[in-house]
């Protein structure tokens, strides 16, 4: 089974990271929730993607430097609020996943406890672009799956061997930036480097409905979309096609 993965909720109709555009998503036959998340002043795990408010909120000023309370009061696009990891996690208890990406580097430990209070541990991946983070993650609670965000500007690295290094359980290519074509990147020769290699692999969003449908043909555990909707069909077609 292919995870439909709705990067920031189903971010293409409702403001992004908000628990409207997670709700959205769900409806849309979404089976995993990306979010990204910053920690507050006052240690609260805040799913919001950027390190401050302007772009995505009426308000300005850095996440890191402001309080639960603070952020609250802002405005994250009709009426939303900036969520909690915890609100996001109530929302999703029973239907879907969760795909937590730290944001901010000193995420680690405050996302750990909130998993752990949350008793939600084997609900979720949680990855990052900087490797330490997922490797903090396994040392701090080795039940949470993990994963790598490899760039594309990375490929020449043996991500493989990156990826095992800090102990990830999936490798997250990010190699659509730069390639209109991204399935003809993920070779089979590639695929089988990571499966051998013990690792599930996710991809980067996708919207094209041409590429989604050759995507969905690729030896992968999901695809982060902002239409959700969209990969929910592609993926249906592609099942009856192959009757699996
Ligand atoms: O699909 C991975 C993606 O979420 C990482 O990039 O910028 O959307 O957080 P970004
Ligand atoms: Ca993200």
């Amino acid at each position: 089974m292919i995870h439909n993965i709705a990067h920031r909720g189903a971010s293409a109709y409702e403001p992004e990271n908000t628990l409207r555009a997670f709700e959205r998503a769900i409806e849309m036959g979404a089976t995993m929730l990306e979010l990204d998340v910053h920690l507050s002043r006052d240690d609260h795990p805040m799913v919001i993607h950027d390190a401050d408010l302007s772009r995505t909120t009426n308000g300005t000023g850095q996440i890191a430097d402001l309080s639960l309370a603070q952020i609250k009061r802002f405005d994250a696009g009709l009426g939303e609020r900036v969520p909690t990891l915890d609100e996001v996690i109530d929302l999703a208890r029973g239907r879907v996943k969760l795909y937590i990406e730290l944001k901010g580097q000193d995420a680690p430990e405050q996302v750990v406890k909130t998993l752990q209070k949350a008793d939600f541990l084997d609900q979720v991946i949680v990855g990052s672009f900087y490797p330490w983070l997922p490797q903090k993650i396994k040392f701090l609670e080795p039940v949470i799956r993990t994963s790598v965000l490899i760039r594309l500007e990375d490929r020449q690295a043996d991500f493989v061997a990156w990826t095992l290094a800090v102990g990830a359980d999936y490798a997250h290519p990010c190699w659509e930036r730069g390639s209109n074509t991204p399935h003809e990147l993920l070779t089979p020769a590639i695929s089988a480097n990571f499966r051998q290699n013990g690792l599930g692999i996710l991809l980067w969003h996708e919207e094209r409905p041409a590429e989604l449908c050759e995507l969905v043909k690729l030896d992968v555990d999901g695809i982060c979309t902002d239409k959700p909707d969209l990969l929910s069909e592609i993926i249906q077609k592609e099942q009856e096609k192959t009757g699996i």
